[in-house]
Formats: structure tokens, C-alpha cells, sequence
């Protein structure tokens, strides 16, 4: 970190001069690279933030749960820890002040844990604050956590086609997925205004190495997780995603499905799909045990790689 700083020239700072309202810098050889990680302490950012305090850059992590044990893990990692109620769009200008870009993962992360109302009111205004702070404060990029949800899950109603990819979309089904919906709405807009690029990832199902030991419990019904194709994702490729979305020569507001490379069953996709969606139409080949969700456009763009998966913890049944 420090020797990225070191090729730093200030020419202003908020406060010194009395005419910067937000740090300005001539980019030396290297650049510094300060991203504000919003969620920064919940079950995802807190890979995130790490994953990129590996990776040399600055982190301001900014949350509404800031507690005690919140800054005891920040501390830790060397990381300044801000607390902030991104819904109140004065609090979201302030705390994305000193940051370059914004890798955004705030939100209620799913349908149910709230009323429907509240979900949408909330992460609406948490994304639509966020977004138009990122503008304010002429900030590089924002990479933001989009989700599955809004390509059609949970497939009471099966989807038109397998792998399922970005086109599958939009079909939301909750008040859960209709904010997200709303959310790559508004960056398009936003970011045709702004000339930011904004990268939203439409994230599967977050597994820490730990939730690991419940996939054996997922085998025997194939039912049972049908609702997003049998997908997931493990946590430290959703940071990668995150720190190439950061970087990735894309402009505009752009989509990507991001998801393990292959599905958290034993069993081989084409199987589950003859059993569960027989009528569903299969685009083309795919590998044995490859993912439903596609994560191709992520790769060819983002250059996004699935490197971990369930199978590096969890040991395969013995077939009899
Ligand atoms: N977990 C998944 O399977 C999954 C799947 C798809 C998308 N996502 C998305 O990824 C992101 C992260 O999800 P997660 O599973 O880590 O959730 P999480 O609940 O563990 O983390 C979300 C964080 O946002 C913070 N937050 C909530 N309201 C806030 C507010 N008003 N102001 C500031 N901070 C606030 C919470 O305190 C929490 O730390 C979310 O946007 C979620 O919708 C998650």
C-alpha cells in the first residue's frame, strides 16, 4: 500500500486549501486505489474487504452495523470502518467523499427477512442514494451487488431456457428482485449521466467456506434447490468479481451473472434438468457437472474465473 502511495502527488485536499470539495490527485506510475466497500462487515463484504486489502488497495469500509466486534474486525485487517445508514443520501455523499470508486453490497440481501414494502422502499433508496452519491462525488466506478433473483427465480415457473444467462431477465418475483431490477435501472440511467461505468453483479447464492458442510443435506431432492437452478457461488469468487469489476474495460452500466462453475449437486446437470425440467430447452452443451446459471459473459468481459467450489471441502458420496 504504502509504495502505491509513495508515486502519489496531492494537489489539493478537502479542507486544506479551502476550495477542493473532494481529494484530488495527479496519478503517478502506479495509482492509489481507495474503494469505499459498503456492507463492509456483513457476510459478504467482509471477504470483499479482505480480498482487496490483499490486493494493495485502500479500503474505507462504510455499514450500519459498526458495533464493537465490527471494529475489532476492521482493525484487524488495517481498515478504516465508517458507520452510515445508506438510505440518507447526505450520509452515502459523505462517506464515498474520499473513495476512488465504490464497490457497493449494502442492501436487506433477500426476500422474506422483511416486509415486501420496506424491502423494495429500502434498498431502493439504499441504491438509488449510493448511486447518485457516486455521481456527486465523480467517482471512477461503482461495482454493485445485483442478484439472480432478477432473472427469474425461483422457478416455480420454469425458465424459457437453460443455461440461464443475462438476456433471462428481467422477471422479478419479489419486492426482493424488483429492487434489484430498479437498481440496474437506475445505474443505466445514472451512469449515461455520469459517464461512470457501473458493474452490477448479479450474484447466486453466497456460500462461505463454513455453510460448505450442509451441501451433502441438498442431495437426496433434487426439488429442494431447484428455485435457482441448483446454483451458488463461494464468497472469494464474488470478491474477485468484485475487485475485476473495479477495473474491467467496460463502459455504461453492465450486467454479469456471477456463480460457481458448476452446480452444489453430485449429480450431473443434464440429469437434474431431465428429472426436474424435462420440457426446458438446453442452448447447448454443457459439462457434466456445469453450472445452470452462466457465467460465460463474466468471463469473456470481466475476465472472472470461478476458482473454488463445495467439492474442495465436502466429500463425494461413494456411489454403490
Ligand atoms: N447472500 C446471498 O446469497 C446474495 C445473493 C445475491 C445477492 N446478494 C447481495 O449481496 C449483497 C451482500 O449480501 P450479504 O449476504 O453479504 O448480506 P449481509 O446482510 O450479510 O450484508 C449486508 C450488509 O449491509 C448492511 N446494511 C443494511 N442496511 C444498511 C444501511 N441502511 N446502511 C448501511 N449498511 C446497511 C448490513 O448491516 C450488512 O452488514 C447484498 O446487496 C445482497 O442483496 C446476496
Amino acid at each position: 500500500m504504502s509504495d502505491q502511495r509513495d508515486t502519489l502527488q496531492f494537489r489539493g485536499r478537502r479542507g486544506e486549501d479551502g476550495t477542493a470539495s473532494r481529494q484530488e490527485f495527479e496519478w503517478g506510475a502506479q495509482r492509489m486505489n481507495t474503494v469505499a466497500v459498503t456492507g463492509a462487515t456483513g457476510k459478504t463484504g467482509r471477504v470483499v474487504v479482505a480480498d482487496l486489502v490483499q490486493h494493495g488497495y485502500e479500503v474505507l469500509a462504510v455499514d450500519i452495523a459498526a458495533g464493537p466486534a465490527e471494529r475489532a474486525w476492521a482493525q484487524g485487517l488495517g481498515v478504516s470502518l465508517q458507520c452510515a445508514d445508506l438510505t440518507d443520501h447526505g450520509q452515502a455523499v459523505d462517506v464515498l467523499g474520499d473513495a476512488e470508486s465504490v464497490v457497493h453490497l449494502a442492501n436487506i440481501p433477500a426476500p422474506g427477512l422483511y416486509p415486501a414494502a420496506h424491502t423494495l422502499a429500502t434498498n431502493t433508496a439504499m441504491n438509488h442514494s449510493v448511486f447518485l452519491a457516486a455521481a456527486h462525488n465523480k467517482l471512477r466506478r461503482v461495482v454493485w451487488a445485483s442478484s439472480e433473483t432478477t432473472l427469474g427465480l425461483p422457478f416455480d415457473v420454469p425458465p424459457r431456457y437453460v443455461p440461464v444467462d443475462e438476456d433471462h431477465y428481467p422477471y422479478p418475483t419479489s419486492t426482493y428482485a424488483l429492487s434489484k431490477v430498479l437498481g440496474e435501472t437506475a445505474a443505466e440511467q445514472i451512469s449515461a449521466w455520469s459517464g461512470i461505468p457501473f458493474v452490477a453483479l448479479r450474484l447466486s447464492n453466497v456460500h462461505l467456506e463454513e455453510d460448505y458442510a450442509l451441501v451433502p443435506g441438498y442431495w437426496s431432492d433434487p426439488q429442494a434447490r431447484k428455485w435457482n437452478l441448483w446454483g451458488y457461488v463461494d464468497a472469494r469468487d464474488v470478491a474477485q468479481a468484485c475487485r475485476l469489476g473495479l477495473t474491467a474495460p467496460v463502459t455504461g452500466a453492465s450486467s454479469y451473472v456471477i456463480a460457481a462453475a458448476d452446480t452444489i449437486m453430485d449429480r450431473p446437470s443434464a440429469e437434474l434438468l431431465a428429472e426436474v425440467f424435462p420440457d426446458v430447452k438446453l442452448t447447448r452443451e454443457i459439462g457434466t457437472y456445469e453450472t445452470l446459471l452462466s457465467v460465460r459473459r463474466a468471463r469473456e468481459v470481466l475476465g472472472y474465473e470461478p476458482r473454488h467450489s463445495w467439492r474442495d471441502s465436502v466429500k463425494i458420496r461413494e456411489v454403490v
